[in-house]
């Protein structure tokens, strides 16, 4: 599991931003700051992939260099990972593309008590490739869970690698247990969920920050 605020880098101002209540009521800002740490971690992710040896043509020679073998497929949840998966596109920039509608169905008149609901998927054939699933908010991991799941029914990925800013322990430890097999690239893992499942300190609502408040 890689951490960003393991060691303090430039990032912890990008989180620093999300989180704090003077700062994060600037959408653009909001949603910059997510686009940022997705590129930032695009970067640390890209350290982690098959590279061969290429010459590329200088106009005064040859300069060898490696380069990635293919492009990682990007996944994210609208419509919060929007902005943060937008980051990792700006890096890996001929990626294909895979989306998924998923959100918390509560049930009638309760508001802790919730399915997922998802009702939108679309992807790339993802038998034997690079798997970056992105949702900036892994709380209770259930979202994460679903998703990775209908992914499957496009193929088999190589390695899947799943990406959040900011983490609950709960969450954590539900991805950690329900999908071993995936590698956890973090922001910052913050102390607890409250009674609605929304991480503490955290930052509110994602969405509706980027994005605007849904009735
Ligand atoms: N989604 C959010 O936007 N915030 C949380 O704290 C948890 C899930």
């Amino acid at each position: 599991m890689f951490v960003f605020t393991q060691h303090p880098s430039i990032a912890n101002q990008f989180i620093a931003e999300l989180r704090d209540v003077s700062v994060q009521q600037d959408r653009l800002r909001f949603r910059r700051n997510l686009e940022r740490l997705g590129e930032l971690m695009a970067y640390e992710i890209s350290k982690t992939l098959p590279y061969h040896n290429v010459n590329v043509a200088t106009p005064l020679g040859v300069a060898k260099t490696q380069l990635p073998r293919q492009q990682p497929v990007l996944a994210t949840i609208l419509r919060a990972g929007l902005p943060f998966h937008q980051g990792f596109t700006n890096f890996f920039d001929q990626a294909e593309n895979a989306f998924a509608g998923a959100y918390r169905g509560y049930a009638l008149g309760s508001n802790d008590e919730f399915e997922i609901a998802m009702d939108y998927i679309s992807s790339p054939d993802l038998s034997g490739k690079t798997l970056i699933l992105s949702d900036p908010m892994l709380a209770t991991g259930r979202s994460l869970e679903k998703v990775y799941h209908a992914l499957l029914r496009y193929g088999i990925p190589a390695q899947t690698h799943i990406a959040a800013v900011l983490a609950s322990p709960e969450g954590i430890a539900y991805v950690q247990e329900r999908l071993p097999q995936c590698h956890l690239w973090l922001g910052a893992i913050d102390d607890h969920l409250n009674d609605h499942f929304y991480i503490v300190p955290g930052l509110g609502d994602a969405g509706d920050l980027a994005f605007g408040q849904k009735v």
